[in-house]
């Protein structure tokens, strides 16, 4: 367990903008930052920090919290180990209790997986840097690629003895599991139970999620033979979904925004060298075609993607389709070839960072204006190719989301194709409205409803109990909204000093069982916070480790139009209005929960007395009824008299 002192320090130093900011691209709005969303796909941000409250809003996905919920949204981390990552970055020491539930069995699924991959990166470095094989076969190796000492600490590169159970030996030794071994693909099982080394002689690149852990890695073979698969991946786990990392990302995230583009190469020593050239905003699929989950991720820090091709890829022509998806993600795409026989990564290590960066200057071109050229050059003079170009090319034009840059690329292909614009302006056209009758009709279909099945009649009664529910979710959170704004604040109205409304609202209700788990539990954190003679204040309540306290405070904090961008305009008159009728607001909150919850206690009464057969009990039902009818007056009374609505 992280002491208490070190979380406080770590809660003190964090600045949640500044945070937030390493993964979203944030914009100052008024007293806030607003951004797209990371959790879902979306082209008008609806993602709001607060930096006075120390939380965020996501209005998409309904997500919210401090900085610490957003790591563990967005990176699945724990609980500990997102306020570890937060000490990391404020250079905060961690002080830790011994705690039983940290031993390695204890963890969770995916933990295990990042521990055994974090474990075998140090193992594979160690041997690169420190043993004699390591040393004069793979440290070697890298030398000769022109990697640098800095370079291969920082990619955290590494060596995978050439023996059988090097690897997978030391890691049972110090107590990994198998079942993790296997699952991350670092040891392979043979027939009879045992497990072996996957990467055996290879050189190892660890593969880093988008925050910095290790959750895969590539292996690249030293011998030439043919025979052999020049790198060997880690299969998809738990941890690692191809489709949405690209290599190089964590290192390139900062600069990447800072630059606002992101290079976009294939492969990991390609990476690795224009990285070490100094230019540190680049990225590789790995090998793999871009997908769009990959496309989003850049997305969120840039619009605009550069793509540096080898020269000689064999894949160009296939790549022309594939390039179309991140125009639909509205995405400006250049893209760059390299002369024959060379990539990224030869270039920059034989001509320098300048030639480099020369050569990119030179020879970017938009993608569309390349596609262009090299489904002409591929047509010739066949008029029948050549209208299949004019096609596909306004296709992909049809893509651009953005109608003034699409006709920006109208003129441009007008003048390359030497066809009139407005021809390629009907084709647009045409296709624009074929895609639009699409659209229609798929939200046709989702909107359609069908007659009710014989399930659905079973559930008749649901909407009305769903109803009930619901109001008593509200009203139990309004308590809490008050509780949070007003806890700590004095009472000031007749009849009443010298108490604070936190405590006071807390006795009122002694006598309410509130229903909703979340809400429950808070009401018993503030109780026991109140018995330690502690007023606790919303920041106790943002950074509290349950996800779902968390949750619920932030959503609380942040209801649309309290974190609009009027927030403040509106929040004023909110809280002047509410305030100005403080003794109307806490007593009303009070005395419509209590009202309802008496209405259901009557409403069970009613059913026990119907269905129950006793005489005895008939009365003792009854007597409790006339009761309770006596308590619901009252209180219809007093909010009647006392509140003013
Ligand atoms: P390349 O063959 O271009 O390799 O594959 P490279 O990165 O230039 O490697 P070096 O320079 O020869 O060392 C590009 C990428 O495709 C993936 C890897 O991610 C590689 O970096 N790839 C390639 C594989 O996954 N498996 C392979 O067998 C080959
Ligand atoms: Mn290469």
């Amino acid at each position: 367990m992280i002491t208490k002192p070190t979380i406080d320090r770590i809660m003190e130093a964090t600045d949640i903008v500044e945070v937030i900011g390493e993964f979203v691209a944030l914009k100052k709005r008024g007293a806030n930052y607003v951004g797209l969303s990371p959790f879902v796909n979306e082209r008008t941000p609806s993602f709001t920090v607060s930096p006075a409250k120390g939380i965020f809003k996501d209005f998409s996905s309904g997500k919210g919290g401090s900085a610490v919920t957003f790591l563990m949204e967005l990176e699945k981390f724990t609980y500990p180990e997102a306020l570890k990552w937060l000490a990391k970055k404020y250079g905060i020491e961690v002080e830790e209790t011994v705690d039983t539930t940290e031993n390695l069995e204890e963890q969770n699924h995916r933990e295990s997986l990042m521990i055994v991959s974090g474990y075998a990166a140090k193992f594979f470095h160690e041997s690169l840097l420190d043993t004699d094989e390591g040393k004069s076969i793979g440290y070697s190796y890298f030398k000769e690629r022109g990697f640098s000492n800095d370079t291969i600490k920082k990619f955290e590169l590494g060596y995978s003895p050439d023996q059988w159970e090097a690897f997978t030996g030391e890691a049972i030794k110090q107590g990994y599991k198998e079942e993790f071994l296997v699952e991350s693909g670092l040891s392979v099982k043979r027939d009879n139970g045992t497990l072996y080394d996957r990467y055996r002689g290879r050189v190892m690149f660890p593969i880093h999620s988008f925050t910095g852990r290790v959750i895969a890695f590539g292996g690249r073979t030293l011998k030439t033979d043919k025979n052999v698969p020049k790198y060997v991946n880690s299969p998809e786990s738990e941890i690692y979904h191809k489709s949405s990392v690209l290599y190089g990302l964590y290192f390139a995230k900062r600069s990447i925004r800072e630059e606002d583009n992101c290079y976009l190469v294939e492969g990991y020593a390609d990476v690795i060298s224009v990285h070490q050239a100094g230019i540190e905003n680049v990225v590789a699929s790995s090998g793999t075609s871009l997908t769009s989950e990959q496309i989003r991720l850049i997305g969120r820090l840039t619009k605009n993607i550069t793509i540096l091709y080898d020269g000689d890829a064999a894949g160009i022509k296939a790549s022309l389709r594939g390039l179309d998806m991140i125009l639909e993600e509205g995405l400006n795409v250049k893209v760059v070839l390299f002369p024959d026989g060379h990539d990224p990564d030869s270039y920059v290590q034989k001509f320098g960072t300048n030639a480099f960066k020369t050569h990119i200057e030179q020879n970017k071109k938009d993608f569309i204006l390349y596609k262009t050229d090299i489904l002409l050059k591929e047509a010739g003079n066949d008029p029948i190719k050549k209208s299949e170009v004019i096609r596909e090319i306004v296709e992909s034009i049809a893509k651009i989301p953005d109608s003034i840059k699409a006709s920006v690329f109208i003129q441009e292909c007008s003048r390359i194709l030497k066809i009139e614009e407005r021809s390629l302006n009907t084709e647009l056209n045409k296709m624009r409205q074929a895609k639009a009758k699409k659209d229609h009709q798929h939200q046709q279909q989702q909107s359609y409803k069908p007659e009710p099945s014989p399930e659905d009649l079973l559930f008749f009664d649901e909407p009305e109990e769903k109803a009930a529910a619901k109001e008593s979710d509200t009203q139990e959170k309004e308590i809490i909204r008050l509780l949070l704004l007003y806890g700590n604040k004095m009472i000031d109205w007749d009849g009443i000093a010298n108490t604070y409304i936190g405590p006071f609202m807390i006795a009122e209700l002694s006598d309410v069982e509130f229903e909703q788990p979340v809400t429950k539990n808070f009401m018993e954190i503030y109780r026991q916070e109140i018995e330690n003679g502690v007023l606790p204040e919303e920041q106790h309540f943002i950074h509290h480790p349950d996800k779902g306290i968390v949750d619920l405070v932030v959503t609380l904090l942040t209801t649309k139009y309290v974190l609009s961008e009027n927030w403040y305009e509106m929040h004023k008159i909110l809280v002047s209005d509410e305030q100005a009728n403080m003794k109307a607001t806490i007593l009303g909150a009070i005395f419509h929960l209590k009202k309802q919850k008496v209405g259901k206690i009557l409403q069970k009464l009613r059913n026990e007395l119907q269905t129950s057969t006793s005489e005895a009990d008939q009365e003792i039902l009854l007597n409790q009824y006339m009761h309770m009818k006596k308590v619901e007056k009252t209180i219809s009374d007093y909010l009647g008299s006392v509140i003013i609505k």
